[in-house]
Protein backbone atom coordinates (compact mmCIF):
# COMPACT_ATOMS: atom_id res chain seq x y z
CA UNK A 1 0.00 0.00 0.00
CA UNK A 2 1.96 3.16 -0.84
CA UNK A 3 2.23 6.01 1.84
CA UNK A 4 1.35 9.78 1.33
CA UNK A 5 3.91 11.63 -1.17
CA UNK A 6 3.88 14.27 1.86
CA UNK A 7 4.49 11.80 4.60
CA UNK A 8 6.98 10.20 2.83
CA UNK A 9 8.66 13.46 2.09
CA UNK A 10 8.77 14.16 5.94
CA UNK A 11 9.84 11.14 7.23
CA UNK A 12 13.15 11.70 4.64
CA UNK A 13 13.45 15.15 6.18
CA UNK A 14 13.05 14.00 9.78
CA UNK A 15 15.40 11.22 9.88
CA UNK A 16 18.69 12.63 11.63
CA UNK A 17 17.26 11.44 15.38
CA UNK A 18 15.76 8.10 13.79
CA UNK A 19 19.49 7.66 11.68
CA UNK A 20 21.64 8.39 15.16
CA UNK A 21 18.97 5.90 16.79
CA UNK A 22 20.46 3.07 14.48
CA UNK A 23 23.58 4.07 14.72
CA UNK A 24 23.37 3.67 18.38
CA UNK A 25 21.74 0.51 18.25
CA UNK A 26 24.78 -0.84 15.83
CA UNK A 27 27.30 0.44 18.29
CA UNK A 28 25.86 -1.64 20.75
CA UNK A 29 25.81 -4.50 19.42
CA UNK A 30 29.53 -4.17 18.40
CA UNK A 31 30.96 -2.58 21.08
CA UNK A 32 28.55 -3.44 24.01
CA UNK A 33 26.00 -0.40 25.81
CA UNK A 34 28.49 0.72 28.61
CA UNK A 35 31.03 2.32 25.53
CA UNK A 36 28.18 4.23 23.83
CA UNK A 37 27.00 7.62 24.95
CA UNK A 38 23.86 8.36 23.54
CA UNK A 39 23.24 12.38 23.67
CA UNK A 40 21.00 12.47 20.77
CA UNK A 41 17.84 12.07 22.73
CA UNK A 42 15.99 14.59 25.35
CA UNK A 43 14.31 12.16 27.20
CA UNK A 44 14.14 13.42 30.91
CA UNK A 45 16.24 10.72 33.41
CA UNK A 46 14.65 12.40 36.42
CA UNK A 47 11.97 10.69 38.15
CA UNK A 48 8.92 13.11 38.94
CA UNK A 49 8.36 14.41 42.25
CA UNK A 50 6.85 12.41 44.91
CA UNK A 51 3.99 14.96 45.48
CA UNK A 52 3.38 13.78 42.24
CA UNK A 53 3.22 10.17 42.48
CA UNK A 54 1.27 10.08 45.84
CA UNK A 55 -1.21 12.47 43.84
CA UNK A 56 -1.86 10.09 41.45
CA UNK A 57 -2.07 7.24 43.73
CA UNK A 58 -4.80 9.00 45.84
CA UNK A 59 -6.71 9.75 42.72
CA UNK A 60 -6.91 6.57 41.34
CA UNK A 61 -7.81 4.72 44.42
CA UNK A 62 -10.33 7.68 45.13
CA UNK A 63 -12.45 6.53 41.55
CA UNK A 64 -14.97 8.81 41.71
CA UNK A 65 -18.07 8.11 39.59
CA UNK A 66 -17.53 9.50 36.22
CA UNK A 67 -14.41 10.23 36.52
CA UNK A 68 -13.06 8.24 33.62
CA UNK A 69 -15.82 9.70 31.30
CA UNK A 70 -15.87 12.55 28.37
CA UNK A 71 -15.59 16.12 29.77
CA UNK A 72 -16.53 19.17 27.90
CA UNK A 73 -13.19 19.30 25.10
CA UNK A 74 -10.84 22.11 26.77
CA UNK A 75 -11.14 20.30 30.13
CA UNK A 76 -12.25 20.11 33.60
CA UNK A 77 -13.28 23.81 34.95
CA UNK A 78 -11.47 23.18 38.00
CA UNK A 79 -7.94 22.38 36.82
CA UNK A 80 -8.63 25.36 33.82
CA UNK A 81 -9.33 27.56 36.69
CA UNK A 82 -5.84 26.44 39.00
CA UNK A 83 -3.79 27.17 35.99
CA UNK A 84 -5.28 30.27 35.13
CA UNK A 85 -4.45 31.64 38.71
CA UNK A 86 -1.10 30.44 38.06
CA UNK A 87 -0.32 32.11 34.78
CA UNK A 88 -2.03 35.24 36.10
CA UNK A 89 0.16 35.08 39.34
CA UNK A 90 3.23 34.49 37.10
CA UNK A 91 2.64 36.82 33.92
CA UNK A 92 0.30 39.82 36.11
CA UNK A 93 -2.03 39.09 33.02
CA UNK A 94 -6.04 38.54 33.75
CA UNK A 95 -6.34 34.46 33.00
CA UNK A 96 -9.94 32.99 33.31
CA UNK A 97 -10.59 29.37 33.15
CA UNK A 98 -12.00 30.18 30.03
CA UNK A 99 -8.55 31.09 28.34
CA UNK A 100 -7.15 27.53 29.41
CA UNK A 101 -7.23 24.35 26.97
CA UNK A 102 -6.06 21.28 28.20
CA UNK A 103 -3.87 19.72 26.26
CA UNK A 104 -2.31 16.29 25.07
CA UNK A 105 1.35 17.50 25.98
CA UNK A 106 2.45 20.71 24.78
CA UNK A 107 3.25 19.40 21.06
CA UNK A 108 -0.89 18.92 21.24
CA UNK A 109 -1.14 22.69 22.14
CA UNK A 110 1.12 23.57 19.50
CA UNK A 111 -1.00 21.82 16.92
CA UNK A 112 -4.38 23.18 18.65
CA UNK A 113 -3.25 26.95 18.08
CA UNK A 114 -1.97 26.34 14.92
CA UNK A 115 -5.24 24.31 13.69
CA UNK A 116 -7.41 27.42 14.42
CA UNK A 117 -5.35 29.95 13.14
CA UNK A 118 -4.12 28.38 9.70
CA UNK A 119 -5.89 28.26 6.08
CA UNK A 120 -4.13 26.35 3.57
CA UNK A 121 -0.81 28.58 2.46
CA UNK A 122 -0.84 30.90 5.71
CA UNK A 123 2.87 31.23 6.38
CA UNK A 124 4.53 31.03 10.21
CA UNK A 125 7.81 32.29 11.24
CA UNK A 126 10.22 29.63 13.02
CA UNK A 127 13.71 31.07 14.30
CA UNK A 128 16.41 28.63 13.41
CA UNK A 129 18.18 26.83 15.17
CA UNK A 130 14.56 25.21 15.51
CA UNK A 131 12.79 22.44 17.68
CA UNK A 132 12.07 19.99 13.67
CA UNK A 133 9.05 19.30 14.90
CA UNK A 134 7.76 22.50 14.11
CA UNK A 135 7.67 22.19 10.24
CA UNK A 136 5.88 19.01 10.64
CA UNK A 137 3.27 20.54 13.09
CA UNK A 138 2.45 23.54 10.73
CA UNK A 139 2.60 21.21 7.60
CA UNK A 140 -0.12 18.97 9.52
CA UNK A 141 -2.30 22.10 9.10
CA UNK A 142 -1.32 23.45 5.54
CA UNK A 143 0.99 26.34 6.68
CA UNK A 144 4.39 27.45 5.12
CA UNK A 145 6.90 27.56 7.30
CA UNK A 146 9.28 30.47 7.03
CA UNK A 147 12.63 30.28 8.37
CA UNK A 148 14.46 33.53 9.81
CA UNK A 149 18.12 32.79 11.76
CA UNK A 150 18.91 34.41 14.46
CA UNK A 151 22.25 36.34 15.69
CA UNK A 152 25.90 34.32 16.12
CA UNK A 153 24.24 34.10 19.78
CA UNK A 154 21.02 32.48 18.98
CA UNK A 155 19.18 35.99 19.92
CA UNK A 156 16.03 37.14 17.70
CA UNK A 157 16.18 40.18 15.78
CA UNK A 158 12.85 42.16 15.70
CA UNK A 159 13.36 43.47 12.38
CA UNK A 160 15.13 40.70 10.39
CA UNK A 161 11.10 39.14 11.82
CA UNK A 162 9.76 42.20 10.57
CA UNK A 163 11.56 41.51 7.54
CA UNK A 164 9.73 38.46 6.67
CA UNK A 165 6.14 39.61 7.60
CA UNK A 166 3.59 39.14 4.98
CA UNK A 167 0.46 39.47 4.47
CA UNK A 168 -0.36 35.57 4.77
CA UNK A 169 1.63 35.77 8.33
CA UNK A 170 -0.79 34.31 10.67
CA UNK A 171 2.02 33.50 13.88
CA UNK A 172 5.87 33.45 14.68
CA UNK A 173 7.14 30.82 17.20
CA UNK A 174 9.22 31.95 19.85
CA UNK A 175 10.88 28.97 22.18
CA UNK A 176 12.78 30.18 25.08
CA UNK A 177 14.60 28.93 27.18
CA UNK A 178 15.38 27.12 23.83
CA UNK A 179 15.27 24.06 21.93
CA UNK A 180 18.49 23.34 20.89
CA UNK A 181 20.67 26.54 22.17
CA UNK A 182 19.82 26.70 25.67
CA UNK A 183 19.41 30.32 25.04
CA UNK A 184 16.95 32.27 27.30
CA UNK A 185 15.42 35.24 25.45
CA UNK A 186 15.70 38.44 27.41
CA UNK A 187 13.27 40.51 28.07
CA UNK A 188 14.37 43.58 26.16
CA UNK A 189 14.53 41.50 22.71
CA UNK A 190 10.79 40.55 23.89
CA UNK A 191 9.76 44.04 24.09
CA UNK A 192 11.25 45.09 20.78
CA UNK A 193 9.33 41.74 19.29
CA UNK A 194 5.99 43.35 20.92
CA UNK A 195 6.91 46.36 19.59
CA UNK A 196 7.16 45.79 16.29
CA UNK A 197 4.51 43.40 15.81
CA UNK A 198 2.05 46.29 17.16
CA UNK A 199 3.25 48.19 14.53
CA UNK A 200 2.02 45.39 11.53
CA UNK A 201 -1.22 46.32 10.15
CA UNK A 202 -2.71 42.91 10.92
CA UNK A 203 -2.62 40.44 14.05
CA UNK A 204 0.66 38.15 13.92
CA UNK A 205 0.14 36.19 17.19
CA UNK A 206 3.48 34.45 18.78
CA UNK A 207 2.89 31.07 19.62
CA UNK A 208 5.02 31.12 22.90
CA UNK A 209 6.18 27.42 22.90
CA UNK A 210 7.54 26.92 26.57
CA UNK A 211 8.38 23.57 27.82
CA UNK A 212 11.64 24.10 29.41
CA UNK A 213 10.12 26.99 31.68
CA UNK A 214 11.66 25.31 34.83
CA UNK A 215 14.82 24.89 33.12
CA UNK A 216 17.30 27.82 34.07
CA UNK A 217 20.03 27.93 35.74
CA UNK A 218 22.71 30.08 37.51
CA UNK A 219 20.12 31.83 39.09
CA UNK A 220 18.10 33.21 35.85
CA UNK A 221 15.11 33.28 34.93
CA UNK A 222 13.03 33.51 31.59
CA UNK A 223 10.99 36.82 31.16
CA UNK A 224 7.04 36.30 30.31
CA UNK A 225 6.71 36.49 26.47
CA UNK A 226 2.74 36.89 27.48
CA UNK A 227 4.00 40.34 29.47
CA UNK A 228 5.65 41.72 26.74
CA UNK A 229 3.57 40.27 23.72
CA UNK A 230 -0.16 41.31 23.40
CA UNK A 231 -1.20 38.55 20.72
CA UNK A 232 0.57 35.72 23.03
CA UNK A 233 -0.73 31.64 23.24
CA UNK A 234 1.41 29.96 25.82
CA UNK A 235 2.21 25.99 24.75
CA UNK A 236 3.34 24.22 27.82
CA UNK A 237 3.49 20.98 29.36
CA UNK A 238 4.57 18.95 31.90
CA UNK A 239 6.37 16.55 30.25
CA UNK A 240 9.87 18.45 31.42
CA UNK A 241 8.74 20.01 34.32
CA UNK A 242 7.90 17.17 36.24
CA UNK A 243 9.43 14.53 33.81
CA UNK A 244 6.16 13.29 32.77
CA UNK A 245 6.68 12.96 28.51
CA UNK A 246 4.78 9.62 28.50
CA UNK A 247 1.94 10.61 30.05
CA UNK A 248 0.85 13.56 27.37
CA UNK A 249 -0.71 16.44 29.60
CA UNK A 250 -0.06 20.16 28.73
CA UNK A 251 -1.87 22.84 28.44
CA UNK A 252 -3.03 26.11 25.82
CA UNK A 253 -3.94 29.64 27.57
CA UNK A 254 -4.66 32.49 25.39
CA UNK A 255 -3.57 35.91 26.21
CA UNK A 256 -6.51 37.73 27.71
CA UNK A 257 -4.79 40.39 25.38
CA UNK A 258 -5.26 38.53 22.14
CA UNK A 259 -6.91 39.90 19.19
CA UNK A 260 -10.68 38.20 18.48
CA UNK A 261 -9.92 36.10 22.00
CA UNK A 262 -13.76 34.62 22.06
CA UNK A 263 -13.73 33.60 18.16
CA UNK A 264 -10.20 31.61 19.04
CA UNK A 265 -11.80 30.52 22.57
CA UNK A 266 -14.23 28.44 20.40
CA UNK A 267 -11.86 27.33 17.61
CA UNK A 268 -9.07 25.68 20.16
CA UNK A 269 -12.23 23.98 21.57
CA UNK A 270 -13.32 22.69 18.67
CA UNK A 271 -9.48 21.90 17.07
CA UNK A 272 -9.35 19.78 20.40
CA UNK A 273 -12.03 17.87 19.87
CA UNK A 274 -11.49 17.48 15.53
CA UNK A 275 -7.51 16.41 15.61
CA UNK A 276 -9.04 13.58 17.60
CA UNK A 277 -7.49 14.00 21.01
CA UNK A 278 -10.93 14.58 22.12
CA UNK A 279 -9.73 16.36 25.33
CA UNK A 280 -6.77 15.77 27.78
CA UNK A 281 -5.98 12.75 29.90
CA UNK A 282 -8.57 12.66 32.48
CA UNK A 283 -6.71 11.11 35.42
CA UNK A 284 -3.51 13.61 34.63
CA UNK A 285 -6.01 16.86 35.00
CA UNK A 286 -6.72 15.86 38.15
CA UNK A 287 -3.13 15.32 39.59
CA UNK A 288 -2.20 18.40 38.08
CA UNK A 289 -4.83 20.29 39.65
CA UNK A 290 -3.29 19.51 42.69
CA UNK A 291 -0.02 19.58 41.80
CA UNK A 292 0.36 22.37 39.36
CA UNK A 293 3.13 23.80 41.47
CA UNK A 294 5.36 21.26 41.80
CA UNK A 295 8.76 20.92 39.64
CA UNK A 296 11.65 18.63 39.39
CA UNK A 297 14.99 19.95 40.72
CA UNK A 298 16.87 21.37 37.92
CA UNK A 299 19.98 21.24 39.70
CA UNK A 300 21.18 17.64 38.46
CA UNK A 301 21.25 18.92 35.08
CA UNK A 302 23.29 22.20 35.66
CA UNK A 303 25.59 20.30 37.29
CA UNK A 304 26.06 18.06 33.82
CA UNK A 305 26.10 21.19 31.66
CA UNK A 306 28.84 22.34 34.09
CA UNK A 307 31.14 19.15 34.18
CA UNK A 308 30.59 18.47 30.25
CA UNK A 309 31.01 22.36 29.36
CA UNK A 310 33.94 22.43 31.28
CA UNK A 311 35.50 19.29 30.04
CA UNK A 312 34.82 20.58 26.51
CA UNK A 313 36.34 24.03 27.13
CA UNK A 314 39.69 21.97 28.34
CA UNK A 315 39.35 20.05 25.50
CA UNK A 316 39.23 23.15 23.16
CA UNK A 317 35.91 23.12 21.88
CA UNK A 318 34.37 26.61 21.42
CA UNK A 319 31.27 26.04 23.99
CA UNK A 320 28.50 28.43 25.01
CA UNK A 321 27.13 27.14 28.03
CA UNK A 322 23.22 27.08 27.96
CA UNK A 323 21.51 29.47 30.44
CA UNK A 324 18.34 26.88 29.84
CA UNK A 325 16.99 23.38 28.69
CA UNK A 326 18.90 20.92 28.77
CA UNK A 327 20.99 20.91 25.75
CA UNK A 328 24.19 22.36 24.25
CA UNK A 329 24.35 23.52 20.76
CA UNK A 330 28.11 23.02 20.63
CA UNK A 331 29.94 24.26 17.31
CA UNK A 332 32.00 21.83 15.63
CA UNK A 333 35.52 21.71 15.30
CA UNK A 334 35.18 21.21 11.66
CA UNK A 335 32.62 23.55 9.33
CA UNK A 336 30.81 19.70 8.15
CA UNK A 337 28.54 18.76 11.36
CA UNK A 338 27.61 15.64 9.29
CA UNK A 339 31.45 14.64 9.27
CA UNK A 340 31.72 15.75 12.43
CA UNK A 341 28.45 13.47 13.88
CA UNK A 342 29.93 10.76 12.10
CA UNK A 343 33.73 11.19 13.71
CA UNK A 344 32.68 11.29 16.79
CA UNK A 345 30.27 8.39 16.35
CA UNK A 346 33.48 6.45 15.44
CA UNK A 347 34.29 7.33 19.31
CA UNK A 348 30.82 5.61 20.70
CA UNK A 349 29.67 9.53 21.40
CA UNK A 350 26.04 10.08 19.72
CA UNK A 351 24.45 13.82 18.91
CA UNK A 352 22.64 14.83 16.52
CA UNK A 353 23.74 17.43 13.64
CA UNK A 354 22.94 21.29 13.77
CA UNK A 355 21.76 20.66 9.79
CA UNK A 356 18.58 19.15 11.33
CA UNK A 357 17.83 22.31 13.81
CA UNK A 358 19.07 24.41 10.74
CA UNK A 359 22.16 25.65 11.52
CA UNK A 360 25.26 23.43 10.03
CA UNK A 361 28.71 23.71 12.15
CA UNK A 362 26.85 22.74 14.79
CA UNK A 363 25.98 19.26 16.94
CA UNK A 364 23.03 19.06 19.44
CA UNK A 365 23.94 17.34 22.76
CA UNK A 366 21.20 15.95 25.44
CA UNK A 367 21.81 16.53 28.94
CA UNK A 368 19.53 13.73 29.68
CA UNK A 369 22.23 10.83 29.90
CA UNK A 370 23.94 9.72 33.46
CA UNK A 371 26.65 12.44 34.71
CA UNK A 372 29.03 8.84 35.13
CA UNK A 373 28.39 8.39 31.33
CA UNK A 374 29.17 11.93 30.44
CA UNK A 375 32.66 11.70 32.27
CA UNK A 376 32.80 8.45 30.63
CA UNK A 377 32.32 10.35 27.26
CA UNK A 378 35.34 12.81 27.81
CA UNK A 379 37.71 10.46 25.82
CA UNK A 380 35.83 10.27 22.89
CA UNK A 381 35.02 14.29 22.40
CA UNK A 382 38.73 14.78 23.01
CA UNK A 383 39.73 12.00 20.36
CA UNK A 384 37.54 13.24 17.65
CA UNK A 385 38.86 16.87 18.28
CA UNK A 386 42.55 15.57 18.21
CA UNK A 387 41.66 13.91 14.78
CA UNK A 388 40.27 16.93 13.22
CA UNK A 389 43.05 19.30 14.08
CA UNK A 390 45.57 16.88 13.02
CA UNK A 391 43.44 16.71 9.70
CA UNK A 392 42.95 13.15 9.63
CA UNK A 393 39.26 14.16 9.12
C1 LIG B 1 10.66 22.85 22.04
C2 LIG B 1 9.71 21.73 22.28
N1 LIG B 1 8.40 21.95 22.11
C3 LIG B 1 7.50 20.98 22.31
C4 LIG B 1 7.90 19.71 22.69
C5 LIG B 1 6.85 18.67 22.87
O1 LIG B 1 6.58 18.54 24.25
P1 LIG B 1 5.48 17.53 24.79
O2 LIG B 1 6.17 16.22 25.01
O3 LIG B 1 4.97 18.13 26.03
O4 LIG B 1 4.43 17.42 23.76
C6 LIG B 1 9.25 19.43 22.87
C7 LIG B 1 9.69 18.08 23.24
O5 LIG B 1 10.84 17.72 23.22
C8 LIG B 1 10.19 20.47 22.67
O6 LIG B 1 11.50 20.27 22.81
Amino acid sequence: MPISRAIAQQLENASWIRRMFEEGVRLKRERGAEAVFDFSLGNPDVEPPTAVIETLRRVVAGNRPGSHGYMPNPGYPEVRATIARKLARETGLDFVADDIFMTVGAAGACNVILKSLLDPGDEVIVLAPFFPEYQFYIGNHSGKMVLVDTDDEFLPDAEKIAAAITPRTRALILNAPNNPTGRIYPKRVLDEIGQMLSRVDHPVVVISDEPYKAFVYDGQHQPEVAASIANTAICNSWSKSLGLPGERIGYLALSPRLDGLAALRGACAFANRTLGYINAPAIWQRVINETADETINPAPYERKRNVLCDALKKIGYEVRPPEGSFYIFLKTPIADDVAFTRILAEQGVLAVPGVGFGRAGYIRLSLTIPLEQIQNSIGGFERAFLACNSRQC
